[in-house]
């Protein structure tokens, strides 16, 4: 019986000490997002063609479909709705609303120093995603979005990329 009461006693401190230690692991979280102007400062003309794009409007289809507060709608609506650090309401993270630079390019707040930013293998340890077909389907489910084609749409949906850069 002893024997029983010891083994419990053990079993209990075990699962104790996992709870803990997962509890600070999550406190630790990673970057968060800062929002689309934080990027214009340095990278004006790719923001003033973000602009031009309908995922600017994205939330204000919520509001003409009167869902803002259907958070079923967020994740796709928004920047970030649900991950760490994203969007949470419009008046806590009134800059998160839309499909801003990081619903594509990864939570920016550990990135976007010039001195990490300058280095792209820095950048990408740090959370830049380089996005592909992968990035836009997760919103552009073929439920969502029947028409969805890759090519098609990043010519008008995403921004200019620089000529230089080509
Ligand atoms: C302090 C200036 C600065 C800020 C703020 C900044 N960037 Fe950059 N970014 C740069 C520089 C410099 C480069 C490297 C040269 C280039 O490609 O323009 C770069 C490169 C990039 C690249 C291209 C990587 C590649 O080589 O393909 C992406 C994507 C990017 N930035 C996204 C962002 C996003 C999104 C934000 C906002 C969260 C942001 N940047 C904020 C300066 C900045
Ligand atoms: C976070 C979710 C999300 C991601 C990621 C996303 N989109 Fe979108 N996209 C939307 C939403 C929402 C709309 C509808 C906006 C509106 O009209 O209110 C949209 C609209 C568009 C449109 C306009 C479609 C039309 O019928 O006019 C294009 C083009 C587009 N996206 C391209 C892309 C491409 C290319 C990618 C990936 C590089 C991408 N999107 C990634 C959510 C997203
Ligand atoms: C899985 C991601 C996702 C979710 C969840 C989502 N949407 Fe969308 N929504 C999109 C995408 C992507 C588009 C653009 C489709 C296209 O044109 O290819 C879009 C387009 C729209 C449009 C048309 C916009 C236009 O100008 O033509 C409306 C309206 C809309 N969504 C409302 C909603 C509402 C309301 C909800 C919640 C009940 C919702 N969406 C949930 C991804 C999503
Ligand atoms: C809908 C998704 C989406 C959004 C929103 C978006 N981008 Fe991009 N971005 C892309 C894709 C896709 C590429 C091209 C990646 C490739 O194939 O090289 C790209 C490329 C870039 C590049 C590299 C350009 C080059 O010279 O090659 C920079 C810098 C950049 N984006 C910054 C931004 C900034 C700043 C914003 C917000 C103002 C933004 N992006 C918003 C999808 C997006």
């Amino acid at each position: 019986m002893k024997r029983m009461v010891l083994i419990g006693f053990l079993l209990l401190s075990l699962v104790l000490v996992f709870c803990i230690s997962k509890g600070t692991s999550e406190e630790t979280s990673g970057p968060s997002y800062v929002g689309s102007k934080k990027c214009k400062a340095c990278h004006k003309e790719i923001y003033k063609s973000w602009k031009e794009t309908s995922h600017v409007g994205a939330f204000e289809t919520l509001s003409d479909s009167n869902a803002v507060e259907n958070k079923d709608c967020l994740p796709c609506h928004t920047t970030g709705y649900g991950k760490d650090g994203g969007f949470v309401d419009t008046s806590s993270t009134p800059k998160l609303v839309d499909v801003g630079c990081e619903s594509c390019h990864g939570p920016g707040s550990d990135y976007k120093k010039t001195s990490i930013m300058k280095d792209i293998e820095k950048a990408k340890a740090a959370g830049l995603v380089i996005p592909t077909e992968e990035t836009c389907t997760e919103c552009h489910t073929k439920e969502r979005s029947p028409n969805f084609d890759f090519k098609k749409y990043k010519v008008e949906g995403i921004h200019e990329i620089p000529e230089a850069e080509e």
